[in-house]
Order: structure tokens, then sequence, then C-alpha cells
């Protein structure tokens, strides 16, 4: 379970984050919504203690962030789409392995967590490839692996079908609601409404650093008066009006 509580991050004048409070349950799928320069990375980096907030906290299975980041990184996984952040030079193993000790695993748990990974996401026979060598299906499907190599309880996933094809997508797709049957803690930030809409069982709508809505589509659309979340998205935080 992930609770946000006023999280807030300024950057000098610019308010990226402003007092966000939500919760995410066990099994669920929560959905952030908002438009570029929304504060939708920052809010997952600082959950993912990749940057320390100006104000407010969030506890991830109670643990809370400010107090305890090294314990609460234990059970956080953050997915980037797009840039997937490996190790150019590092084979796929090299990458997972070095990832599993920076959770502290041992050399030889490290070891068992890429061949299994390797496995369950059938890149085994890319393994001892060099990152920059890979296609970009496998690229991403190691950086999942990297991702959930300490098999933390609350996934963070930030616009991750960013730059994939049909397939890879699909991949992505299924890999994040395998998570949800799991009972994993899943967070997606996208700013596409339709895999918002398709995927999450709830949605907060940020809006430059606001979470300005949050609730099922349906709450939603029948607290707004919408017939859709396009539309709710577009009433609140589509158009850059002060
Ligand atoms: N390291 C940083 N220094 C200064 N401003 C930043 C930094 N990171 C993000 N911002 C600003 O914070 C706001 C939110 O950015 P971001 O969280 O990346 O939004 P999103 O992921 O929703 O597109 C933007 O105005 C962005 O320019
Ligand atoms: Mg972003």
């Amino acid at each position: 379970m992930l609770t946000l509580d006023k999280l807030t991050k300024h950057f000098k004048s610019v308010k990226a984050v402003q007092e966000v409070s939500f919760t995410v349950e066990k099994g669920e799928l929560f959905g952030l919504l908002g438009a570029n320069g929304a504060g939708k990375t920052t809010t997952l980096r600082m959950l993912a203690t990749m940057l320390t907030p100006t104000g407010g906290t969030a506890t991830i299975e109670g643990i809370d962030l400010i107090k305890q980041p090294d314990k609460v990184r234990n059970h956080v996984g953050l997915l980037f789409g797009g840039d997937t952040g490996l190790y150019e030079r590092l084979t796929a193993r090299e990458n997972i392995v070095y990832f599993a000790k920076l959770c502290g695993k041992s050399e030889e748990e490290a070891r068992g967590r890429a061949e299994a990974l390797g496995q369950a996401f059938a890149f085994t026979e890319y393994l001892d490839f060099q990152a920059k060598k890979l296609s970009k299906g496998t690229r991403q499907k190691v950086a999942i692996a990297r991702s959930i190599v300490h098999d933390p309880s609350v996934m963070l996933f930030d616009e991750p079908l960013v730059g994939l094809d049909v397939t890879s997508r699909k991949d992505v797709e299924d890999f994040m609601l395998m998570l949800k049957e799991k009972g994993k803690t899943i967070v997606l930030s996208d700013h596409n409404l339709n895999v918002t809409e398709r995927l999450c069982d709830r949605i907060g709508i940020l809006h430059k650093g606001e979470l300005v809505a949050i609730g099922t589509l349906e709450e939603l659309c029948k607290k707004h008066e919408c017939a859709n979340l396009e539309e709710v998205f577009f009433k609140l935080a589509g158009r850059d009006t002060e």
C-alpha cells in the first residue's frame, strides 16, 4: 500500500508537485494522468527515493519516505519508458546483477534472479549481449526485469509505453496486469487518455503540480458531468489557462 501525504517538490520558484495526497491499495492499478510538465515524473521520482521532497511525505507499506528512505527503496520499483537507463556497455545479465546487488542481494542471489527473470521474460539467449546490441523490445524486457529484481511490492511506471512497437506495448501492459493479479500496488503515470482509461482502476489528474481530481472513471464522469475521460481531462487540465 502507498499513501502520499501532501507530497511537495519545489524547484526554486517552480511548484512541480504541490501538496499531493492519495492512497493506492494493494492489487490496485492507479493512473496518474497529466500533460507534459504536470509533475508526474517528479512525483514518481520522490516515491522511488531518487528525489527528496521539499514538503509532506509518503509511506510505502507503512514506512515513511522521509524517515527511512533506505528501507522504502527495498519495496519500490520504478520503470521509465523511452530511455531505459541500462548501462550500454554492460551485458543484460550484468545490468540485472548490478541492480540486484545495489538492492542488497548477494552475488549468488543476484545471479539467480538474472537467470530466473531471463526465463520469465524470454530473453535468456540475450543475457550475455551488451545492452547496446539488444533490440528495443528486448531492452525493454531487460529494463522491466531490472525494475523488479528485488521483488518490490509497489511498482511505479513512468510513461512505460513510449516509443514501443505494438508487440512490446502489449508485453508491458500484460506485465502490469500480471503484477496487479499478484497483488502489487501499482502507479501508472501517463499522458495518454486511452491507456489510462483502459488499464486503471482509479485515476488522479495532475495539473501544474496539483491533484485536481481523483476517482474511478465512472465517479470522475459523474462528478464533472462529462461523457468520458477526455472531457473530464480537458475540463480540468486541458487548457493552459491561468
Ligand atoms: N530538476 C529539475 N529542476 C528544475 N525544474 C524541474 C526539474 N525537474 C522537473 N522540473 C519542472 O517541474 C515541472 C514538472 O516536471 P515533471 O515532473 O517532469 O512533469 P511530467 O513528468 O508530468 O511531464 C516542470 O515544470 C519541469 O520543468
Ligand atoms: Mg514525465
